[in-house]
């Protein structure tokens, strides 16, 4: 069922049961960078090893309640150590990179988890910055963990158009080929050495029949062959930089990821009908993205000022959690 629960989403994951969904995607609060001003929200700590402890135990309910072929996906950007009204936190230096996505990878790979990828979310409309000391930020990473060593992964769902980068291979009997059997000047026309001597006419011994004459298609080069060549070329395996741009949501809340960072998460990770949870909800974009594919959704969010933009975008009601 279609669920979304107004919670703190350590409390309301207790009460999911074992292994009742097959998928999760959430980008949970980052640390130090946004006060969702809602008492028990998670990202305020003091220490980034703090937040992350936190964020370890959410997930390791989240792994509770997925299936065993689950898999979660998880959305995080990082901060540096600039913010002059921040406490200085012991091994980190003022301008470090705190390196948040990686430690959380990290800290849920020893709680268990499978880290099977890291994705690039590459911004093209990134926000300008004046640094005049290192490249200007334009990406945030997506983590593909799962429950188990095997897992429910459907690449096909999600394989990407070839880019320029890839020669094409026409769509013809090996249209690569085009020209080289036939014609004037074409291969077959082409005088061929041999050992000991040249070459001029038809080879001795050699009949003209099926699969012989060399004016013929060659075997490999028959139209199914062909055919599964240009669908190779033209769709391949989604790659691990994702250009999405990050798009505008005009209602009040302001830490929206885009519907096309989740699409690719949901299409690969479930069925028409299973269930995506995100104990993060925010404005609702996990539950929006899975309700138009088909899929169910669980919903969980702190700040009770979102469950009216959760409802706008996903027709779900919200009811209360713990
Ligand atoms: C980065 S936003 C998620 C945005 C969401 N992906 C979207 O597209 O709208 C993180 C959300 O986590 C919520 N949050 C913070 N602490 C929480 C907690 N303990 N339990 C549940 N939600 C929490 C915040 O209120 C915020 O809405």
């Amino acid at each position: 069922m279609n669920t979304v629960f107004i919670g703190d989403c350590r409390e309301v994951l207790k009460t999911l049961p074992d292994e009742s969904v097959q998928c999760c995607v959430t980008s949970p609060p980052y640390w130090g960078l946004r006060d969702y001003g809602v008492k028990g929200q998670i990202g305020l700590e003091k220490t980034p090893a703090e937040f992350i402890e936190k964020l370890v135990g959410v997930f390791r309910e989240v792994k509770r309640v997925l299936r065993k072929d689950g898999t979660c996906w998880i959305n995080m950007g990082d901060c540096y150590m600039s913010n002059p009204n921040r406490k200085m936190v012991p091994g980190l230096k003022n301008k470090d990179l705190v390196g948040q996505p990686w430690m959380l990878a990290f800290a849920l790979r020893a709680d268990g988890w499978y880290l099977r990828r890291d994705i690039i979310w590459h911004k093209p409309n990134a926000m300008p910055e004046s640094v005049k000391d290192r490249p200007a930020l334009a990406h945030e990473y997506l983590f593909l963990l799962s429950k188990s060593g095997r897992y429910y992964y459907d690449s096909e769902a999600i394989k990407e158009p070839v880019t320029g980068n890839a020669h094409s291979r026409g769509s013809g009997v090996n249209p690569k080929c085009a020209g080289w059997a036939d014609g004037p000047g074409a291969h077959s026309t082409l005088q061929h050495a041999k050992p000991g001597g040249s070459y001029k006419g038809s080879i001795p011994g050699r009949k003209n029949g099926p699969g012989q004459d060399r004016r013929s298609t060659r075997p490999r080069q028959n139209s199914s062959f062909s055919a599964a060549v240009s669908q190779l070329v033209e769709r391949r395996n989604k790659r691990t930089v994702w250009t999405i741009p990050t798009t505008p949501y005009p209602d009040a809340h302001f830490a929206t990821y885009p519907s096309a960072l989740v699409t690719p998460c949901i299409l690969a990770s479930t069925k028409l009908g299973d269930t995506v949870l995100d104990p993060f909800g925010g404005s609702g974009t996990t539950g929006k993205v899975a309700l138009e594919l088909g899929r169910k959704a669980i919903l969980i969010e702190l700040n009770p000022n979102y469950g009216h933009l959760i409802e706008k975008r996903t027709s779900i009601t919200p009811g209360f959690g713990i």
